[in-house]
């Protein structure tokens, strides 16, 4: 989704005759696994997500995802049913409701969800947990209560935790009365979530970003540490780059883990689930479009994990830098939402790949390479879904998942020069820069000349999700937005343009003819 496809306020942007038969794949493949006889209507697609293997002319591949990442059970419903997890004599005290009603039936969900996914034990989690539980939307209602029922039981996080930006700002991008009754019309149970989330264990609204990673926020467990982090692109960030072991969790689901400190063991989490079925080689001439390449290996992957070759080259002595670590960034985040990709090797620079290399790939993998040819096939199957296609833009949307340090110094940096060589002060249309609080606190600190001058250029510093806030019914429609993310492309109308692109057009206020 973001992890969390799902959990935005906006559908994802298929058509529905695709969507529809994506759906009867997913209805079909479940009633068959499941001898039809004893799997009610309604869970017929409990076992899978959103992410259903869309090809770029936009009809399914066949491949659809459990959105877990692997699942040893297949997440196939028959086994999954049959399926028994061994528990320790304290996880069965906890289940027989030694430690109180609460956690017992917390206990309950995460064993089945356990045993559904073919798990053989519990493990006991480190680090700190990441919740992408971060949308106080009327449909996340009875999530929320649970929730709260847990925090006046007393349960708590098994340590502090962050969570994914909220989904509007209400001081730093200048909504008008319109969007403010949007906003407040749109997440109404917003002060429930946040409630909820300082007595289970998370306070500081700064803290929240997507990008829990960065130095500057600071959640980064040790390699090879067990978590249950949900958050489709921190989940990915997290397993490739610093090599912690989570699943693809879904929205409270991570919670629940964080209150027991305990996570049933499968799939992304194992040896065995982390291992590659793509070989991928990068051949493009020059530096690749990340964003673009990470839509194609999410599109042809779905949830597979896959080997990358070729990228070695962009990271200095195999090393992934504060200077450089949005390049995977933006390419993991665009194979976790056009697809459900979890985990991604890169050979020489991601931490399995540097220690086990080619013996990570399955015996019968596939390969698939892409070069300039295949490339540009990718970014020509964009498509222009603004509601009037000729329209100019009206404002561009820069940091999905949230912008690093670097990011915004070189996006000031760019912005700001070409407004001085076009002999202007302002940008034609507004600039939302989106990063956590302790990133944007460091460049005002340590460049504050620059940061006042991107404020008089139009560009704002805001810590919300700008998808969420761009997919407001209602401010959708009017708005044709600009983006460097092929994440934000993938889950919303707003069109994606490399970097030189975006800059004309911030500085103009046009789309460069033949762009
Ligand atoms: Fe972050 Fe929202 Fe993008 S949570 S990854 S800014 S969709």
């Amino acid at each position: 989704m973001p992890a969390s496809g799902a959990l935005l306020s906006i559908p994802r942007l298929v058509d529905a005759a695709t969507a529809e038969k994506a759906a009867q794949a997913g209805s079909s493949q479940a009633g068959k696994a499941a001898g039809s006889k004893s799997l009610p209507g309604y869970a017929k697609n409990f076992l899978t997500s959103d992410m259903d293997g869309l090809g770029p002319d936009g009809k399914p591949t066949g491949q659809i995802a459990t959105f877990t990442g692997a699942s040893k059970a297949n997440a196939v419903a028959e086994q999954a049913m049959k399926h028994k997890m061994k528990l320790t004599k304290e996880e069965q005290a906890i289940l027989d409701g030694k430690e109180g009603k609460e956690k017992a039936k917390l206990m309950k969900i995460l064993v089945q969800f356990g045993n559904t996914f073919g798990a053989d034990e519990l493990v006991d989690l480190g680090g700190a947990p990441h919740s992408n539980m971060f949308i106080g939307a009327g449909y996340m209602a009875s999530m929320i209560k649970m929730l709260d029922e847990c925090a006046k039981a007393g349960l708590k996080s098994y340590a502090p935790y962050t969570v994914n930006p909220r989904p509007y700002d209400v001081y730093n991008v200048q909504n008008n009365v319109k969007d403010m009754e949007l906003i407040y019309e749109g997440y109404p149970l917003q002060k429930d979530l946040d409630y909820v989330h300082v007595r289970l264990g998370a306070p500081d609204l700064n803290y929240r970003t997507c990008a829990c990673y960065l130095d500057e926020v600071g959640n980064a467990p040790e390699p090879g540490t067990y978590v249950a982090w949900a958050e489709s692109s921190a989940v990915n960030y997290g397993n490739s780059v610093l090599g912690i072991r989570t699943n693809r969790n879904g929205a409270g689901m991570d919670l629940i883990q964080a209150m027991l400190a305990k996570a049933p063991k499968f799939g992304l989490m194992t040896d065995e689930g982390r291992k590659a079925r793509w070989l991928v080689e990068i051949k493009t001439s020059k530096e690749p479009d990340w964003g673009a390449i990470g839509t194609a290996i999410g599109r042809k992957c779905v949830e597979d994990v896959p080997y990358v070759t070729g990228l070695d080259k962009y990271f200095e002595g195999g090393k992934v830098t504060p200077d450089n670590l949005h390049l995977l960034k933006a390419m993991g985040s665009a194979t976790a939402s056009a697809g459900a990709v979890g985990l991604y090797h890169v050979e020489g620079v991601t931490p399995d790949a540097k220690e086990k290399g080619h013996d990570l790939l399955v015996k019968d993998y596939q390969t698939y390479v892409i070069d300039d040819k295949e490339q540009k096939r990718i970014i020509d199957s964009f498509p222009n879904l603004w509601p009037e296609k000729d329209g100019d833009p009206t404002a561009a949307f820069i940091g999905c998942p949230h912008n690093t340090y670097h990011e915004v110094i070189k996006w000031g940096t760019l912005v700001t020069e070409a407004l001085d060589k076009a002999g202007k002060e302002e940008a034609a249309i507004p600039v939302y820069m989106f990063m956590p609080n302790p990133v944007r606190d460091r460049a005002i600190e340590e460049h504050g000349e620059l940061i006042s001058k991107m404020k008089r250029a139009g560009m704002h510093a805001t810590n919300m999700c700008g998808v969420s806030y761009a997919g407001m019914k209602g401010f959708s429609e009017r708005m044709r937005g600009v983006t460097n993310s092929a994440k934000t492309r993938n889950y919303s109308s707003i069109r994606y343009f490399p970097d030189e692109i975006l800059v004309q057009t911030i500085v103009t206020g046009k789309i460069p003819k033949g762009a």
